[in-house]
This record gives C-alpha cells, structure tokens and sequence, in this order.
C-alpha cells in the first residue's frame, strides 16, 4: 500500500493522504538555520544547534505524536467553520489534500468550503529565517471572508532546560509585539512583527521574530489567552471566537500569531508572506534606546523587508531549485532501475546533505539535545557527502580533527555551535579514531588536495598544540595500535561501530547508561571489527605515505615509512586468522573473560554481521575463499527479505557480559534487526568477490523506493533510508524506525555508485569498475571529478567484470582514467564489462 508516489521529474515526493503511519517529514534550510516540517506542517525550528539555539518548541512523544509545528488556522467568518489547510492540528476533514516534500522545501496544497490554500515552507539560501508563502483562492460563486491565523510556539532557547526547567521558565519569556492601529503602508514590518526576546535582557544576544506581509488586526503571544483555558491546539479558543485577544507573554509560554482578514472575491487569490527567523546582534548595539531593554532593530528591518516582498521570495525560491540542481547534477546515472535511478540522483544524495549538516542530533528520533555531532558518526557522513560540497568537508574533517585527543583517541561526540569535545555520551570507543583517517582519504581522493595533510590542527581544541593533520592520522593510527589485546588484536574499550556491544560494562543497575559506565579494565575484550577496520585505514596510510610528500622544513613531527602501515597491517590480518577466524565466518570479538563472541561455540549471536563486512572490505579472504565462505554464511543465516540482521540468533535474554545489546527484545535494535548501516558493507563485500546479483539484491532490499508498495508495513518515509528494520526475530518484522539520521545514507551511496556501479575515486584518477547484475545491459553516467565532466558508457559484453576501458575512443590498461590535462573539462569514457 502507497501513501503517494515520486515525482521525479521535480525531485519531489508526493503524499496524497495526511494520515501516514508515521509523520513523514523533510529539512529546511542546509547552512545555518534549520527546520523540520512534516506532511502536516508538523515540527520546529533551530539555528545550528537544535540544543542551544531553539526557535520554536516541539514535543517529542506526544498525543497526537506530531503536534506543534507552523500552523494556520483558517475561518469562515459568516459560518464561523475552522479548519487547519495542513490537516494538524484541528484534523478537519479536508476535501483535497498533497504534500510535496522537495529538496530543502515543502508545499502542502488543500482545499475546503470552496477555500484553495497552498502553502510553501523553505529556508532562502544565506538568510537565517525561513518563508510561508501561502496562498488563498477563493473558488466559491460568492465572496468570502475568511480569518486567517498564524500560530508557532517559541522554545526558550536551550531545549533541554525548556523541557525540564519550569520553575524558572515560567518567569522569563518576554516579547515586543507590534503596535496596532498605526498608519499602515505597505510592506512595513514594524506593525506586524512578534518579537521573542526571552532572556535577551541578560546574556543573549539573539531574538526572533515572526513577521508577516499583510497589515494584521491582532495577534498573541501568551500561550494560555491563545489557547484557552484547557483546550490544545486543535480547538484555540481565539479560533473558535474568530478574534485574538492581543496577549504579551510575560513568562508562561510565548508564541507568535497573527490574525488577519483575507477577504475574497469569487475566483480571486491572495498571497501572504510570514517569515520566521533568527537575528544576533552585536552585545554593544543591543538595546534601542541604549540603556533600556528594548531590541535595537535597525538591522532587521531590511531583512524584513527584503523577504517580505512577493517578487524576492519567487527569485530566493528559483536560486534553491538552481542550488540542487547544480549539487545534484555533479553525480546523474541512468540504470535499468528506477529505484537506484531515483535513490542515486535524488533522495539519497539529499539525504547525504541532512545526515552531513545533523549528524544524529535532529530527527523526529533524535530530539536535538542528545547528541551533538557524533566523531564516528561524522566522519562516515563524509563519505557520501564529499562530492556535493568538497569545501564543508574540508571544514568539518579539521574541525572533527581538531577534537582528537593528543593520544590518538578521541571525544565521541561535540557541540555544533562550541565546537568542543564532550564525553556526555561516553568516551574511549576505540573505532572512533580510524573514522578519521577514512574520512580524511575519501576527501583527498575526492579532490586531490593533499594539503589538507599538512593544516595545522590542535589537539582538544588547546591552542599551542597545532600539529599537521597528517600526524592526527598517524596518531589515530598509533592508538590502536597502543592498545591491542590477548590476542593481538583491538581492545574494544566502551564499544566499537556497535555501540550497544558493551564488553566491559558489566551493569546490573537500573538507569545506568551503557554508555559510560564501565566496570572491567578494558584490557582484555577485543573487537575483529576494529581489526578489520585497522587494516583498511592501513591501506589508506600506505598510499597517503607514499603520495604525500612532506616539506622537510616544517617536519614537527616524524613520519612513519610506508612500510610501517604494510607491516601493521600484515600483523593485523595474521591476528585476525590466528583468533578471528570461526571456521566458516569471521568472530565479532573477545568478552573481558577471552570467550568469543560471535562464534559457533556461542549458543546465541553465534553470527554477526559487522565483521564479516568490515574484513572482507579490506580484502581479507578475497583471494583464500574464505571472503565468500563468510558471505555464505550471511545468506544463509541472517539475510531476510527486509535486509540482512545484525546478528543470529538474536538474544533471547540479557547477558551481563554483552551489555545493552541484550537489552532490546530480539528483532530490535542492535539486537537483530536489520541495522541498515550495516547492510551496504555486505554489498561491497559481495561486489568484491564478483558478485553484482547478490550485492544489487541486498542494495534492493533495503532501499527504501523499492519499499514503498508496501508502506503500510515499512512505515517509514519512503524516500529516505530509516536506522533499522524489525528484524525476522520481531513481530514487526518489516517495519522501518529512526528515519533519517543514519550512516545508512553515506554507505549505501558508496556502494551503489563506488562499488556496484563501481565508479570510485582514487588518489590517481577515477576508476571505473563496475560489478552490476548480469541482466543489466549497461548504464550511463555522469560524474564531476576534480572539475573534469565524465560522461561514462558502460556496456555488456559478457557475464563477468572484466573493465575493457577506452577513455576519448583511446584504449587504456586497468580501470583507472588518469587525470586529463589541464584545461579539459570533459572526457568520454567507454566501458565494455566482459
Ligand atoms: C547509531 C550511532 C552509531 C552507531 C550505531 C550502531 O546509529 O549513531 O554511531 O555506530 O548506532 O550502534
Ligand atoms: C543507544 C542506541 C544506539 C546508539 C546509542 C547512542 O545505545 O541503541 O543505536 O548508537 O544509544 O548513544
């Protein structure tokens, strides 16, 4: 079953029905300020930080679930009927009704009682606010006379303390509301702005506002004179009496709204601009006039201005559509599938730039005062990110750099707006630094700029301890190597890739984050993920070394010979046959007693996904049969219809040993479900076997355009890639949650455009080596790479992969297209696979 369907000639999802199972959302805004919106207009507003710099409030795990978002309330004012045009909050039956989420927009068109309404939400590029464009069309024989409403309820700035903090919080709110009954010209902010400016009178700098482009007759801004005494936001009382009482908030709940007329006459339309936005003012130009606590305005009102205006707000709107298409035009292909078609050139690529910008801080899952920017997180957003704005990849890899520790290791987690390290969430996850060297080489392939080796970055943000960044890698490198095991492999310290794999937790009290508690030393339990993971970034060293020629005038630090890394990583791989082999796949790690785990002595989680995936990526067992063993073993004991598990069998009860795996039912969770981010490592690993009908089939499984036709049992958008699926284990099996925020995004376009369409960058040209099903006769593309346009024909000969490579008609040796001269801007490449 649908709930709508793609349009993809706009880039655009359309939901036909407001009822989803779940709200179905989209992001506004990709530079600074931010928002989300659901198909009913549902969700709220930050600037970079969904933590620190709250605009609007949202309840996460309320009744209706998605209640408080960017509401308008029409009304009827002969009949005094109401209705809201998004559905939510009053739930009016509407006579029409389409959503079309697009890329960093979202347009929802209704109609009722003769009134079409079509409202745009977007965030123009460079500005900090965001616009509702709405429409009115009266499609009655007759005149109408319609109330409108606006309605957003501002958040007090921090969201933790706005939801935990009431004591204080219902003293504090302050407003300036706009003065009614003045002189009004057209276009003139002044009488119809709402100002929050909570706490502004002390230590902040910044306010909002909430303004519109039509003269108002009233607004309010306390909660409770909006709402009425026990009432919700389906049924205000101002609503119902078609009047607003003019309200400033003093403490209680601030929000905004404005009431104005629209009256129409048959067939007529009227557009009106609300802007929400976000403004910080220089500490000593706060206050006008200085010395009171009145918000110097001076450099708003031109915003204002600017945004308000109908013509400006079409051409901010053309200059987003122009914006993705040129971020989206860097990578086009053409395949026989209309679902890797779509995924590859829209949605997954959108995706790539929500997951680069939030990391796991904002999603209808993850409330925003969680999590910050993850290190591990970040640094795998990366991946398929680094084409579509190379610069902010840049930017975020020395910023993510600039948190490592002086050790080698690093702070799991930091605050977007501070930019510092922090150990809420834990620390001492010993996978977390390797990310790093993954990152940093996925960029310099992207782009060739190696002197991103040589910034100087400090270590946990000190000033006085720059080092290049080429020595963090060294050093995240050294850490590892710094804390191996029994066995010689990786300590796991608080847990690896699998946060929930807690080997030296051992916690037996309620309420205990597994997180960061710790109860063993850490010197025992060992992870065969961080090996294989350690063995990777060896081979990304190995050519970093040997390309990366370092000025020997400002060596401040000593640099490893390649044939170090080659020799790590022999060591490694020997390691990992002598105690991370099982017999038929690769062991998941060693407990804080040196059992395994992972391993058919096991009676459950005898199998796990993650590394079987992460060794075989770095080629072990490629050439020794063993790669294919393990990748059998997968399909045969965790691959389902809904994508393959994270482990099996799932466990049944929870094991002190283990940790907060064991603590969700089995099915959920890191507890067997399908963890989608898991899922590309296996595509990959197929592909490097030879193996394109099992590695498409597994991409399919899981991509979530191919789901749609059963979205009553996903659940989730179908556009975007969700955290996990419910496992075989689970009596949901099936079902999507935590949509968004995954590095299911990043992975599963790395799979599918570097390793099945196999066209991947590498320090010394692109290469082009594609391992596709054997019934696709080809496909086209079209790659950016280093400022050269590639249009690529890949062409069946055969059944196998062999790359028969013909660059501008010219025959040439291996996969790899060398750098054309400078000045090229376009070369065609010709693949027969044979
Ligand atoms: C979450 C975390 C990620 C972790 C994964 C598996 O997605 O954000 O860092 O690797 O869970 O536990
Ligand atoms: C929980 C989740 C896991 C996530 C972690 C982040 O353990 O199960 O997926 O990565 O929290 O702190």
């Amino acid at each position: 079953m649908r709930f709508g369907y793609f349009d993809d000639e706009n880039r655009e999802y359309v939901i036909t029905r407001p009822d989803t199972p779940l709200p179905w959302i989209n992001y506004l805004g990709s530079e600074g300020y931010y928002g989300l919106i659901s198909n009913t207009a549902g969700g709220y507003s930050f600037y970079k930080d969904a933590r620190l710099r709250r605009l609007t409030r949202y309840r996460y795990n309320n009744a209706p679930l998605d209640m408080g978002g960017r509401y308008i309330y029409l009304r009827d004012f002969e009949t005094g009927h109401y209705w809201s045009p998004t559905w939510m909050p009053t739930r009016a039956k509407l006579d029409t009704y389409e959503c079309r989420h697009g890329m960093g927009y979202t347009l929802i068109t209704s109609s009722k009682h003769g009134i079409f309404a079509k409202m745009r939400y977007f965030v123009p590029l460079g500005a900090n606010l965001e616009v509702w464009d709405v429409d009115l069309t009266n499609n009655r024989q007759t005149e109408a006379a319609i109330d409108l409403f606006s309605a957003v309820e501002f958040s007090l700035w921090d969201a933790w303390d706005d939801s935990t903090n009431f004591q204080r919080n219902f003293n504090t709110a302050e407003v300036e509301v706009p003065e009614l009954g003045k002189t009004l010209n057209e276009m003139s902010p002044e009488n119809n702005t709402i100002f929050h400016k909570t706490e502004y009178r002390e230590r902040r700098n910044h306010f909002a506002y909430f303004s519109c482009s039509e003269p108002i007759i009233g607004f309010d801004t306390q909660r409770d004179d909006f709402l009425g005494p026990n009432r919700g936001w389906d049924d205000p009382i101002v609503i119902e009496n078609g009047s607003s009482t003019n309200s400033v908030a003093h403490g209680w709940q601030p929000i905004g709204s404005h009431h104005l007329k629209v009256n129409l006459q048959p067939g007529e339309s009227k557009r009106i601009i609300f802007l929400l936005g976000y403004h910080e003012n220089p500490k000593a130009y706060k206050f006008d006039p200085v010395g009171s606590n009145i918000i110097n305005k001076l450099d708003v009102w031109p915003i204002l201005r600017e945004f308000l205006d109908p013509s400006r707000v079409d051409a901010a709107f053309l200059e987003l559509k122009h914006h993705w298409d040129s971020l989206l035009g860097k990578f086009m292909v053409q395949t026989p599938d209309v679902h890797t078609n779509r995924m590859v050139n829209i949605w997954n690529a959108y995706q790539c730039m929500v997951t680069f910008n939030m990391s796991r801080s904002a999603s209808y899952f993850e409330s925003g005062i969680g999590r910050g920017m993850g290190f591990r997180d970040s640094n795998q957003d990366l991946l398929g990110f680094v084409h579509i704005i190379p610069e902010r990849a840049r930017e975020r890899i020395l910023e993510l750099a600039a948190t490592q520790l002086s050790n080698g290791g690093a702070f799991h987690q930091y605050q977007p707006l501070t930019k510092r390290g922090n150990n809420d969430v834990g620390s001492g996850f010993n996978d977390d630094p390797l990310w790093l060297v993954l990152g940093t080489a996925a960029y310099v392939k992207e782009t060739g700029d190696f002197t991103i080796l040589d910034e100087l970055v400090p270590y946990e943000n000190e000033t006085g301890t720059e080092m290049p960044l080429y020595e963090h890698l060294q050093r995240a490198m050294q850490h590892t190597l710094n804390n191996l095991g029994p066995h010689q492999l990786p300590l796991i310290g608080r847990a690896d890739w699998n946060d929930c794999l807690n080997l030296n937790c051992f916690s037996d009290t309620p309420g205990q984050s597994f997180q960061t508690t710790t109860n063993q030393e850490g010197k025992v339990a060992e992870s065969v993920f961080i090996a294989g993971q350690f063995i990777l970034a060896c081979q990304e060293m190995v050519q970093l070394s040997e390309l990366h020629a370092i000025d020997g005038s400002d060596i401040t630090f000593s640099k490893l010979p390649t044939a170090f890394y080659k020799e790590k990583a022999l060591q490694m791989e020997d390691a990992v046959w002598a105690a991370g082999w099982d017999g038929n796949w690769f062991r998941r790690a060693y407990d804080a007693f040196s059992e395994p785990v992972g391993s058919k002595l096991n009676t459950e989680g005898k199998i796990f996904i993650e590394p079987q995936g992460m060794c075989v990526m770095a080629g072990l067992g490629v050439e020794n049969g063993k790669a294919v063993q393990a990748l059998d073993a997968i399909a045969e004991f965790l691959a389902t219809p809904h994508g393959i598990v994270l482990l099996n069998p799932a466990f049944t009860h929870y094991y002190l040993n283990l940790g907060e795996i064991s603590t969700y039912p089995p099915g959920y969770k890191e507890n067997a479900s399908v963890f989608c981010h898991s899922n590309p490592w296996i595509m990959i690993a197929e592909t490097m076997i030879g193996r394109g009908d099992k590695a498409f089939d597994y991409y399919q499984r899981i991509n979530p355009s191919a789901r749609e036709a059963i979205s009553e049992v996903h659940r989730c958008e179908p556009y975007v890639y969700a955290q996990t699926i419910a496992g075989k284990d689970a009596p949901t099996h099936g079902e999507a949650k935590n949509s968004w925020l995954t590095g299911t995004a990043s992975w599963n376009f790395v799979a599918i455009t570097q390793h099945i369409l196999g066209i991947r960058p590498t320090y010394k040209g692109l290469s082009v080596q594609p391992v596709i099903p054997e019934d696709w006769q080809g496909f086209t593309a079209q790659r950016l790479f280093r400022g050269v346009l590639y249009n690529i024909n890949v062409e069946r000969k055969g059944k196998g992969n062999l790359v028969e490579l013909f660059v501008d008609r010219q025959r040439i040796q291996g996969s790899v297209i060398p750098i054309p001269p400078d000045g090229t801007t376009e070369v065609q490449v010709l693949v027969y696979l044979r």
